[in-house]
């Protein structure tokens, strides 16, 4: 048996916090132990208490005065992405056609997909985030370079081999069948593998004829474990064209209702310009809203209503994701922080305190992981993530007037980026120090 203690100030959260005051949502310990048993939480508490149950052959390892969370969870971006980040487009379809389609064509070969898993996984770990639920390509190499690098690296990954099937180049379509009988490979070969969970991911509307959607919904229907992916009213054009595509449908997201994809289960990217009935109909089949601010921003999508789904009387489920390479952060921290202002501009409010629990807790909920990951709990798996709010200069000085913790954690967010992840821990075990620039 392995074991270790991690001393330092330990946060992690129980619930959603319902304002700033809410100090009984979450756990803070200031001078903590956790201790971690064959890459799970074995024990939580003050750090003299955990140490006086543990033998003199534990190993400990002092993070003070750093505070040590769990590991960060981003339920949305792109593997085949990374080189697409930062290119300039005026708007979602534009972008899709001059860079993405092009680059996602490179994942056919499995050299290629290979080198940017291993990419992948080691900017995922800089930035804090130890599970992530990810595109691959259409091309089913790409999903088995991605899972046997998530295996390989233990971490708890999602992902899917994209299924589209036209309005793209032709080197990027599969057709319902070979998209149904890839997918179902993928999930053979993969789900359950390590810590791996493989997501049903037809990319979008657009890109899936109606015989395409059906296959879908098929294995939606035959792997009801399975999480399912795709896009969902991110852009205005985006809309229109799926509402040419499909006219019987009342509206975007009856296309995914007809086809049997709405559920618990559910990510839903982007989700910005539902109308009431459609964020009814989210809300009433327990489907998740995936709010991508730096990608919203980028590309010009519009601002997520996060407040107005998420509090209506029929509430809407959200996670919060990057959406990389439509986003252009791997950080959750710059994440949350965009997601701050997108909120600000709309009248609506994000306590720090909500951030970091929708970073963390939230999207494992959103995931239905909770139990798994997310929190520090005992029993939980050991992912973890060791936070420096003093990590650049200019944190370290506007550190010397913060009195709280929300204080704290606003500052992280506000200013804090791959810098301020001290360390990762994997399964109980730590991997930024080896890849850390
Ligand atoms: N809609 C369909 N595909 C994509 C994608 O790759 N990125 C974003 N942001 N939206 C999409
Ligand atoms: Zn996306």
């Amino acid at each position: 048996m392995t074991s270790k203690l991690l001393r330092g100030r330990l946060l992690s959260f129980k619930r959603e916090p319902e304002g700033l005051s809410d100090s009984g949502s979450y756990l803070y310990i200031e001078d903590g132990g956790l201790l971690i048993e064959n890459g799970i939480v074995a024990g939580i508490g003050e750090f003299s208490d955990v140490q006086a149950t543990v033998g003199a052959v534990t190993e400990i390892i002092d993070h003070r005065p750093n505070l040590i969370m769990p590991g960060f969870i981003d339920t949305h971006l792109h593997f085949p992405q990374m080189q697409v980040v930062g290119s300039y487009a005026g708007s979602l379809l534009e972008w899709l056609n001059t860079y993405t389609f092009v680059e996602e064509q490179r994942f056919a070969d499995a050299d290629h997909s290979a080198r940017i898993a291993v990419k992948f996984f080691d900017e995922l770990i800089r930035h804090g985030t130890t599970t992530a639920v990810a595109y691959c390509s259409v091309h089913k190499v790409s999903a088995d370079m991605f899972f046997a690098e998530a295996q390989r690296r233990n971490m708890l990954m999602l992902g899917g081999k994209v299924m589209m099937d036209r309005n793209a180049p032709e080197a990027l379509r599969d057709t319902p069948q070979s998209g149904y009988d890839d997918t179902k490979q993928v999930i053979s070969d993969w789900h359950g593998k390590g810590r791996n969970h493989v997501v049903i991911t037809p990319r979008f509307a657009i890109t899936s004829s109606p015989e395409q959607m059906e296959m879908a919904g098929a294995l939606a229907q035959e792997f009801p474990h399975l999480h399912v992916q795709t896009h969902l009213s991110e852009n205005h054009a985006e809309i229109d064209f799926t509402c040419e595509l499909y006219p019987q449908a009342k509206d975007y997201t009856d296309v995914y209702a007809h086809y049997g994809l709405l559920g618990p289960k559910s990510l839903f990217g982007h989700c910005i310009h539902l109308s009431d009935r459609e964020a009814d109909a989210m809300s009433e089949s327990g489907s998740v809203a995936v709010f991508c601010p730096t990608s919203n921003l980028f590309l010009g999508s519009g601002l997520f209503g996060l407040k107005r789904l998420s509090k209506r009387d029929k509430a809407v489920r959200v996670a919060v994701a990057t959406d990389i390479g439509g986003g252009t952060s791997y950080s959750m921290l710059r994440t949350l922080d965009e997601g701050y202002k997108v909120l600000q501009l709309q009248g609506e409010r994000m306590t720090p305190l909500e951030s970091f629990y929708r970073m963390t807790l939230g999207n494992a909920e959103a995931l239905g992981l909770a139990g798994k990951i997310g929190t520090l709990d005992v029993g939980s798996d050991a992912d973890v993530v060791v936070l420096n709010s003093r990590a650049t200069p200019a944190t370290a000085l506007k550190m010397e007037v913060v009195k709280t913790l929300a204080e704290e954690l606003f500052l992280m967010q506000t200013m804090g980026d791959d810098r301020t992840i001290a360390e990762t821990y994997v399964a109980g075990k730590a991997v930024k120090r080896g890849i850390a620039l």
